[in-house]
């Protein structure tokens, strides 16, 4: 999360991000995983898709069109708890889920998995909704910064400790509609 790491955010960054993953790749593995995701589930009714905001919205969007199987769309917010520098790791909903969820096959969609709180968070906070399964989707996952051991079902890539931005994640609120994503050196 942003605030855990950096407590200025005025200069973001002086050239355009360096490409880490390139939009060709992206497309390739979101297709891959909605096939997987489509196989796995082709026998239930429908998937309800959790996109956590507001990162995953480039993802989610993307990821939903290729599924081949019934699906529905629902959004859900939080934030974290901590100071500008520091992360306490408690995590708040800010906006639940609008459907019923109870009984349902549930997906959650993150843009990244960081140090895991948000993810941990929201599948006991989901469960406790009475779905008949959750499980989760990342597009990118930051193995070496994980605090919480979460299961990650659906990933997108693994990638190293580096501020990311494009499809959807963002520094500042900026460049989060870049098409690729990208590593940018904050300024101090
Ligand atoms: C990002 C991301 C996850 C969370 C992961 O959200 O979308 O929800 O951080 O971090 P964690 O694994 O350390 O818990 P962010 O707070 O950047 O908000 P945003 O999606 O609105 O940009």
């Amino acid at each position: 999360m942003l605030d855990c790491h950096f407590s200025r955010v005025s200069n973001v960054t002086k050239s355009d991000p360096e490409v880490l993953i390139s939009e060709r790749k992206i497309r390739a593995r979101v297709r891959t995983l909605a096939e997987r995701i489509s196989a796995d589930y082709k026998d239930s009714d429908e998937l309800v898709l959790v996109g956590v905001l507001k990162g995953s919205f480039i993802f989610l969007a993307d990821l939903s069109r290729e599924l081949t199987i019934p699906r529905v769309i629902e959004f859900i917010a939080v934030s974290s708890y901590g100071d500008s520098s520091h992360s306490s790791g408690a995590v708040r909903l800010v906006m639940d889920v609008r459907g019923n969820i109870e009984g349902k096959h549930v997906l959650i969609v993150e843009d990244i998995v960081d140090t895991g709180h948000t993810l941990q968070y929201l599948i006991g906070m989901l469960d406790s909704h009475g779905p008949r399964s959750v499980k989760t989707c990342a597009l990118v996952r930051k193995a070496e910064r994980a605090e919480v051991d979460v299961e990650v079902d659906y990933l997108g890539f693994d990638i190293p400790d580096k501020w990311v931005v494009g499809y959807g994640l963002d520094y500042a609120e900026q460049n989060r509609t870049l098409p690729y994503i990208g590593v940018i050196a904050p300024d101090d």
